[in-house]
């Protein structure tokens, strides 16, 4: 099992909170990201409870939410601050929006320039439109937005500000990102529209209707152990109650392309968001080329995808991936800068990254440059080294993975072969997550 997916919880949490009542969400993953979101709807006057680590009892307000006393902090959260901002869009009163020094250099002009279009006074106070952000709304109009790139988390913000828009607001998008948001509406019974050419729609003045949700478990998360397991021969890994929505497992394909068997059984659909069980059996990897479409439906794994690159035999090309130089930290210098630590030959391109494996990686003290996925990725890539992996600077880990420690742990000793195993620097005990 691996904890909540971070994306789903997030939009959970705020949909609920929108809601006519009172939403039990099982399955919450509480990490530092999605608990900023879960404070901020707290600022926002909501009650949220936690009985248990992974629940949350979400009391709705039915849209109506008052000014907050203060600014919110959004931590290290790129999701919780874009998603906030839609929402902020339709309140009419002024909110504050700050975040962690990494958060402050993430582009926002991809959310406000919508938000304006539709309405919303917003402000960027950093250089070139980066938070802290000035949102002040009300009184929206649905648009049509043609968004220049496919971002899910610009999607969402704008389906968001639709909620409380005048009218009908729609967005496409250059290729599908993942869905997560408009199948959240749906559950909790808000109309949207999907059209033929793959826009979305939804309507304005819809109060979601409050209903108890389980969040399956994260298959970007899992993707460290699933990519760990087919890269060793004979390796074999079953996850479950893993999420299986089909914007999100480009993952799986790609492991397949590469030389691992794959199989996945979609085992619920009853929430709309299915879940299931994964399988992995390793073999030799083989290079393989990632690009187009398929980049927005693994963009969270393609730290990960790069080590597996690195331990395939001839290239492995990831193109169309320039997002990932405005994430967390600019992952495409982070992994190159990290695999070359290593010993792996690797180009840096504008959008991606050619690697030449197999490599023998050697142990190396790696920076996790503040990022979760990279800490991630290179504590795997750790375990096919030869010697020691240092991994500093590792507690960002928390934002999307509390638990990943022990789950390393766990992963790398019953029976499991190995050559090194790598040591998270300054990882400090999480909160304790069902494994
Ligand atoms: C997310 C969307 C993706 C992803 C991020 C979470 C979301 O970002 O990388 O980790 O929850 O909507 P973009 O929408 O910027 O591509």
């Amino acid at each position: 099992m691996v904890p909540g997916d971070k994306s789903i919880s997030h939009r959970a949490a705020i949909i609920a909170a929108l809601s006519n009542g009172v939403c039990t969400l099982r399955g919450f993953l509480p990490s530092e990201d999605c608990m900023h979101t879960v404070n901020a709807l707290r600022a926002l006057g909501v009650q949220i409870e936690q009985p248990e680590a992974d629940v949350l009892v979400v009391h709705g307000k039915k849209r109506v939410l008052p000014p907050p006393k203060d600014e919110i902090d959004c931590g290290n959260s790129g999701t919780t601050m874009r998603l906030l901002a839609g929402l902020l869009a339709g309140q009419t009163f002024e909110t504050r929006l700050v975040g962690k020094a990494s958060l402050t250099r993430r582009p926002m002009d991809r959310i406000i320039e919508p938000l304006r279009k539709m309405g919303a006074d917003i402000v960027a106070e950093g250089p070139e439109q980066t938070p802290p952000l000035r949102i002040r709304g009300g009184s929206l109009r649905g648009i049509h937005y043609h968004s220049p790139i496919a971002s899910a988390q610009v999607k969402s913000a704008i389906l968001l500000a639709g909620l409380f828009a005048k009218g009908k607001t729609t967005v496409d998008e250059p290729f599908a990102s993942r869905n997560h948001t408009e199948l959240m509406f749906n559950y909790f019974l808000v109309r949207t529209i999907k059209g033929d050419d793959d826009t979305i729609s939804v309507f304005g003045d819809q109060v979601p209707e409050s209903r108890d949700f389980a969040i399956p478990g994260d298959i970007s998360s899992a993707a460290f152990w699933l990519i760990a397991a087919a890269a060793q021969p004979g390796g074999h890994l079953l996850v479950r109650n893993i999420g299986l929505n089909d914007t999100r497992t480009a993952l799986l394909g790609v492991l397949v392309r590469m030389g691992a068997q794959v199989r996945e059984a979609v085992e619920d659909v009853d929430q709309l968001e299915p879940r299931g069980v994964v399988e992995v059996t390793g073999g030799p990897l083989k290079g393989t080329v990632i690009h187009g479409k398929e980049v927005p439906q693994l963009i969270d794994e393609l730290p990960v995808l790069a080590v597996a690159g690195a331990l395939a035999s001839g290239s492995t090309i990831i193109r169309h991936a320039q997002e990932l130089r405005v994430k967390e930290t600019d992952r495409i210098a982070a992994i190159a800068h990290n695999l070359r630590a290593m010993g792996v030959q690797v180009i840096e391109l504008n959008d991606g990254l050619e690697l030449h494996g197999p490599a023998p990686l050697r142990g190396a003290r790696l920076a996790s440059f503040g990022d979760h996925r990279i800490a991630m990725a290179f504590a795997v890539a750790g375990l096919f080294a030869e010697g020691e992996t240092i991994i500093q600077d590792a507690d960002c880990i928390r934002e999307s993975y509390p638990g990943f420690e022990k789950a390393l742990e766990d992963f790398i000793s019953p029976r499991r072969m190995r050559t090194s195993t790598p040591v998270i620097g300054t990882l400090v005990p999480a909160a304790p997550v069902e494994e």
